[in-house]
């Protein structure tokens, strides 16, 4: 399939982007570099000795998006691009809800308009809130603590209601846990612009001396040893997670969760990655940071069962593979 991958130039779209191509799909990439790098289309050609057409869009630009379809005869849309750094959001709500909202929107209407009628949307456990855990897809959501979750349940919702209106739509919507890791080859993963707000990019800064020490929100949860417990996924589990929602498409409304069941909490996530590659992270205990939860962590089963998919990568794999990206990095 011809599959348009809007912010595939980010952290979990580039390594989708390398899994579509090496399952034999063909991607036409649309991002607008805001969060990602022109050298990362560099890598994943690279990767997959593919030339790979990229247009640098922001995708709240109806007339670039409608001239990117116009263009191409696609089969499915794949939605990443958005905002996502959650404290951000909650200083910046008009940006997040414009950006997110609005991009989803134009895309819907341009899918609409080209007859593109496979959807994947990039969704986020935190769509959950404070639910019990582990989470299912069948819970009913509760708010979540800040804009950016609130716009990934509003996009679901719009999402399902398109496609409730029209029978021909195909909707997956992939609710993703704690992406972590990086590619193999080292050439791709997570850098963040700044400092990173995501623990897994942090204590990988700290390993190379770029940042001094990491400091735990919290020791006091109800979990196994009072840090938070969270499901971390590797991110190329996550990517081939959406070539499984996508091959196995057909007609209505489909929501999995891409996590791998197992929490795992701060201070194990810091004892793995010691373990993993034999280094020492220095921890400070300080207060918990607003708006986390305690535990996060997804019930797998339905994606198993229905798309044949599930996680193989553990957290030790998570760790070498996220530090062998930091220190190829520069
Ligand atoms: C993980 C754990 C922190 C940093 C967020 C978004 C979610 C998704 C993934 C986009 C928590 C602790 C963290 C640090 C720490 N993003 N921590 N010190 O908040 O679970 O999820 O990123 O889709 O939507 O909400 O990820 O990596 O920030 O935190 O102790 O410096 O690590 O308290 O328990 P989070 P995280």
């Amino acid at each position: 399939m011809k599959v348009l991958v809007t912010g595939g130039l980010g952290y979990i779209g580039s390594h989708t982007c390398v899994a579509l191509l090496e399952a034999g799909h063909t991607v036409v990439i649309v991002d607008n570099l805001s969060n990602s790098k022109i050298d990362t289309l560099n890598k994943v050609m690279q990767i997959t000795k593919k030339n790979i057409p990229f247009y640098k869009v922001d995708v709240t630009d109806v007339l670039a998006v409608n001239s990117i379809f116009s263009k191409h005869d696609l089969d499915a849309v794949i939605h990443f691009a958005g905002f996502k750094a959650v404290g951000e959001s909650v200083e910046k709500p008009i940006e997040y809800y414009h950006n997110n909202v609005v991009s989803t929107l134009i895309i819907a209407e341009a899918c609409r308009k080209y007859n593109v009628h496979r959807f994947v949307f990039s969704s986020s456990a935190t769509v959950y809130g404070d639910n019990k855990v582990p989470f299912v897809e069948t819970m009913d959501l509760l708010p979540t603590t800040n804009p950016y979750g609130e716009t990934k349940a509003i996009n679901e919702r719009i999402l399902i209601d398109i496609a409730k209106a029209n029978p021909a739509i195909s909707l997956s919507i992939l609710r993703y846990f704690n992406p972590a890791g990086a590619h193999k080859s080292g050439l791709i993963g997570e850098s963040p612009v700044g400092i990173p707000n995501n623990i897994m990019p942090y204590i990988s800064q700290v390993a190379n001396g770029k940042l001094e020490k990491l400091r735990v929100f919290g020791n006091d949860y109800n979990t196994v040893d009072g840090t938070g417990v969270r499901d971390y996924i590797h991110v190329i589990d996550l990517a081939a997670g959406h070539v499984a929602a996508l091959e196995n498409l057909n007609e209505g409304i489909h929501i999995y969760n891409l996590g791998t069941g197992q929490g795992v909490s701060v201070l194990e996530l810091v004892k793995a990655f010691e373990d993993a590659n034999n280094i020492k992270i220095p921890i400070e205990i300080v207060e918990r940071r607003p708006g986390d939860l305690a535990s996060c962590y997804a019930d797998v089963s339905k994606a198993k069962q229905e798309l044949g998919w599930e996680a193989k990568y553990d957290i030790v794999a998570m760790c070498h593979d996220s530090w062998n990206f930091e220190k190829n990095r520069f």
